[in-house]
C-alpha cells in the first residue's frame, strides 16, 4: 500500500501530501539483537569496534573499507569520532562521515546503539525496492547494507526521561552508494556539555543531521540542523515519506534535494 502510494506521488510530482500514519515499523528497518545486531558498549562518547566492510562503500568519490558506528549519532569512515558538540559542516578536521543525528548521546543513561552489516536477502530486497522507488531513473540492486540504530538513547547530563530513536542505513551495489536516514522519535536536541538544559535536553548547540565529505568543502545539512527546529526532523522528508531522508553519496553530486526537501505537514 505504502509503496504504491509513494510511487504514485513521485510519479505525479506531488509535494502536497505524504502517506499518512507512517508507522515506526514501515519507517525503520528491523533492528535489535534478534536481528543479529551488535550493541555498542555502554560508554559516553563511545564507539563500535572498527567495522571492516564486506563490500567497499563509496562516499564522495572515495572507497572506504572500514567504518565506525559512533554513539554520538555518527557513522564515520576510516576513523572513529568521539566529539559530542557538532561543529558546523564543512568540518575543518576533514573526517568523512554520515551524521544521522550528531549530538551528545549518553547510552549509559539510557538506550542502545546497535548495528549490523548484512547481505541478508530480506534487507537487501528492501534496500533495492526503496532506492528504485526514490531514484526511478536507476536500476539499483543492493549487495550490502549497514543498519545502524540509536534506540531510545538519552543525552549527556539528562535529568529527564527523554530519548531519541533514529537510524542510518547505508547500502551499495558495489559501486553506487546510498544512505537512508530514518527518524522515528526525536525528543531532545542537546546534551548539557553543549549548552543544553538537563531537564529539557533543548537549547545550546542543537544536533546536526547530514553528511560531510571530509574534503573541507562538500557537505549536506538537513534543514533545521544545529537549530532548535531539528527537534521536528521526524516531520520532514525529501522522499515523500515523513521522517525519512535518502541521498546518493558515492559522488559529489547528491541529486536535487532542494526541490523535494520541503517539510511535509
Ligand atoms: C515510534 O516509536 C517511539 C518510541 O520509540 C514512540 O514514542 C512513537 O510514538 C512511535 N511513533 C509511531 C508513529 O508509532
Ligand atoms: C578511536 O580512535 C582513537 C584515537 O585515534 C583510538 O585510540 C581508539 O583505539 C579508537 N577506538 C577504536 C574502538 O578503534
Ligand atoms: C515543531 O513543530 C511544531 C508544529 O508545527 C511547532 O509548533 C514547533 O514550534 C516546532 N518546534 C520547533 C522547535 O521548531
Amino acid at each position: 500500500m505504502e509503496t504504491i502510494s509513494v510511487f504514485l506521488l513521485l510519479a505525479v510530482g506531488s509535494t502536497l501530501t505524504s502517506p499518512a500514519d507512517a508507522s515506526n515499523e514501515s519507517l525503520m528497518y528491523p533492528y535489535g539483537t534478534a536481528q543479529g545486531d551488535t550493541k555498542n558498549p555502554k560508554s559516553d562518547d563511545g564507539t563500535s569496534t572498527k567495522i571492516i566492510t564486506a563490500v567497499p562503500f563509496s562516499f564522495y568519490g572515495k572507497k572506504y573499507s572500514s567504518l565506525y558506528v559512533n554513539n554520538n549519532g555518527v557513522v564515520s569512515f576510516g576513523v572513529n569520532v568521539s566529539q559530542y558538540t557538532p561543529d558546523p559542516f564543512p568540518l575543518d578536521l576533514g573526517s568523512p562521515f554520515v551524521a544521522p543525528y550528531w549530538g551528545d548521546v549518553d547510552n549509559t543513561r539510557g538506550g542502545d546503539v546497535l548495528w549490523r552489516q548484512t547481505q541478508d536477502s530480506a534487507v537487501l530486497s528492501r534496500c533495492t525496492a526503496d532506492i528504485n522507488q526514490y531514484f526511478p531513473e536507476m536500476s539499483f540492486t543492493a549487495v550490502w547494507a549497514l543498519v545502524a540504530t540509536w534506540d531510545r538513547v538519552a543525552y549527556f547530563g539528562s535529568a529527564s526521561k527523554k530519548t531519541n530513536t533514529f537510524q542510518a542505513v547505508l547500502t551499495t551495489n558495489n559501486e553506487i552508494a546510498f544512505i537512508i536516514l530514518n527518524y522515528a522519535d526525536i525528543q531532545w536536541t542537546t546534551g548539557i556539555a553543549s549548552g543544553g538544559h538537563p531537564r529539557t535536553g533543548l537549547g545550546g548547540t542543537p544536533a546536526q543531521a547530514g553528511f560531510d565529505s571530509g574534503d573541507k568543502k562538500n557537505f549536506y545539512n538537513i534543514p533545521g540542523s544545529r537549530t532548535p527546529s531539528v527537534l521536528n526532523i521526524t516531520q520532514t522528508t525529501n522522499v515523500q515519506f515523513t521522517g525519512r531522508w535518502v541521498f546518493q553519496v558515492d559522488e559529489i553530486v547528491i541529486g536535487d534535494t532542494t526541490e523535494k526537501s520541503k517539510c511535509l505537514e
